[in-house]
């Protein structure tokens, strides 16, 4: 007879996972930048910069905003600096504004705008929190434009002798450092599509400006090892493009290709490899003869560095199309009348499917782990950080004085789960920078875009940490991935007024 089939042994409730964990010493930060959070903009020795030039000029930035107050950052970083450490953060990344510290963009340091950086990162390293300082998050003193700007080799050495008068005198209290932030932005919307400033709309102007901020980034690198401590750590922070095909057709992946050449490989291959690709300058070749390309120069941009910075949102997906036509001059920024893509002009880009935040960007984490993972395999022995990566939403302050931004803390879940699958991939990566520690001006956006974990009321400026903040806040001080807690019940979110002066 056969004998019953056997009868599963009853089994103890599975214990829930523990949540993923993250290496010790991995940081936990949060990301500004000067011009979008620190106001002050004519006080202390200040000059202007492209972007106050720029928020001057009628229609380029939503309804006229302007950084002259932006969330006063300058005055109230004693306050926000709390708030971090209440958040149980252990890094900031800021940027060093150099129409404060160089007001004339030559010459020597303005002691005051020093000092406010001195006071900035003692007040960090008295709380225990690390400071990351970015040179170069976009605001080119205008005197330096009105020389000609990043088109023009001089600005790339201005630059240098910049990064060097500050590393100098900070170098004792910061010990890591970023060149550039998204040089793409700089160079591709600054002077190809002119979403950015200075608004200036040359395909040539733009690679121009690309390749003097590569020999910027290499000769301030040199410049900074000159004056550091030896145990200093140098970096770059890339905006690197995700890209998918919209089919699997060879004139789609060509597509890709060229978006990467101009969109990646402009930077990674001369930082990181030695010189450009040969695509990039076949690709361009109808436009220009790259004759501002020096010999030495890719030797003099490719240097060493201790770590690459990642700045991740979204992915992009492209396709071969008409030359002109509208899809080819988007860029995630707003778009403009001018593509922000020499030598792409056959390339049209496409929403991808799925949720997206306030800035109609697409939700989707395995973009980042994509990213992380095919740098490590590219650069094995090179960190990685992620320096930015956060979401806009249409947050509002509820009846009860608090901020429920459930899709936030979902998105920064999300992503930060695509970070810790990289690392157990096998990514080296150190650290982590939600964008943004407070909401702020958001470029051409102005504040109509709220991407902070903390909320700021633009009229009386007061600041009140996010239901995001909270959870981020458990994360970074246990080191460990905790679920979104359960949505609280309640109506749905009401729109945020934005009341900035
Ligand atoms: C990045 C910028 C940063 C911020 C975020 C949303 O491109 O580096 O300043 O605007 O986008």
């Amino acid at each position: 007879m056969p004998l019953p089939p056997a009868r599963p042994l009853p089994q103890a409730p599975a214990p829930a996972d523990p949540p993923p964990r993250f290496p010790a010493g991995f940081l936990w930060g949060a990301a500004t930048s000067a011009y979008q959070v620190e106001g002050a903009t004519a006080e202390d020795g200040r000059t202007a910069s492209i972007w106050d030039t720029f928020c001057r000029t009628p229609g380029k930035v939503f309804q006229d905003h302007t950084g002259e107050v932006a969330v006063d950052h300058y005055h109230r970083f004693r306050e926000d600096v709390r708030l971090m450490a209440g958040l149980g953060l252990t890094a900031y990344r800021f940027s060093v504004s150099w129409p404060r510290v160089q007001p004339t963009g030559r010459g020597p340091a303005s002691q005051r705008g020093l000092d406010f950086y001195r006071r900035l990162a003692d007040e960090l390293l008295a709380a225990g929190i690390t400071p990351v300082a970015t040179l170069y998050h976009w605001d080119l003193p205008q005197e330096l434009e009105a020389a000609g700007g990043w088109p023009e080799r001089a600005t790339a050495e201005r630059f240098a002798e910049y990064a060097a008068l500050t590393g100098e005198a900070l170098g004792d209290r910061i010990g890591r450092w970023t060149t550039l932030n998204e040089p793409w932005c700089s160079a591709f919307l600054g002077y190809g599509s002119g979403v950015h400033a200075p608004g200036r709309t040359d395909p040539v102007d733009a690679l121009r400006a690309a390749h003097h901020l590569n020999l910027g980034h290499g000769l301030a690198v040199t410049a900074l090892r000159g004056v550091l401590p030896a145990d200093a750590q140098l970096s770059a922070s890339l905006n690197l493009h995700v890209l998918r095909p919209l089919t699997p057709s060879d004139a789609d992946q060509d597509a890709v290709r060229r978006i990467d050449a101009v969109g990646n490989r402009v930077f990674l291959g001369p930082m990181l490899e030695g010189g450009y690709p040969e695509d990039l300058l076949a690709d361009t070749a109808h436009l220009t003869d790259w004759a501002f390309l020096r010999a030495g120069d890719e030797k003099e941009i490719h240097q060493p560095l201790d770590w690459l910075g990642v700045n991740y949102y979204t992915p992009t997906v492209v396709s071969a199309t008409a030359a002109g036509s509208a899809a080819a001059r988007e860029d995630g920024h707003g778009g403009g009348a001018a593509s922000p893509w020499p030598g792409a002009d056959r390339v049209g880009f496409h929403p991808a499917p799925g949720e997206r935040t306030a800035m109609g960007w697409p939700v989707d984490p395995s973009g980042l782990h994509q990213l992380l993972t095919d740098l490590a395999r590219r650069h094995p022995g090179l960190p990685l950080i992620v320096t930015e990566n956060g979401a806009a939403y249409e947050d509002e302050i509820g009846a009860d004085g608090t901020v429920d931004d459930r899709d936030r803390t979902a998105y920064l879940h999300g992503h930060l789960t695509a970070v810790h699958r990289a690392l157990a991939d096998g990514a080296d990566v150190r650290g982590y920078f939600a964008w943004s520690l407070l909401d702020n001006f958001e470029w051409a956006y102005g504040y109509a875009k709220r991407f902070g974990l903390v909320h700021v009321d633009y009229s009386t400026l007061a600041r009140t940490p996010k239901a995001s903040a909270r959870w981020y806040a458990r994360v970074a001080r246990s080191g460990e991935l905790h679920p979104p807690s359960a949505p609280p019940a309640g109506g749905a979110p009401r729109p945020t007024e934005r009341d900035h002066p």
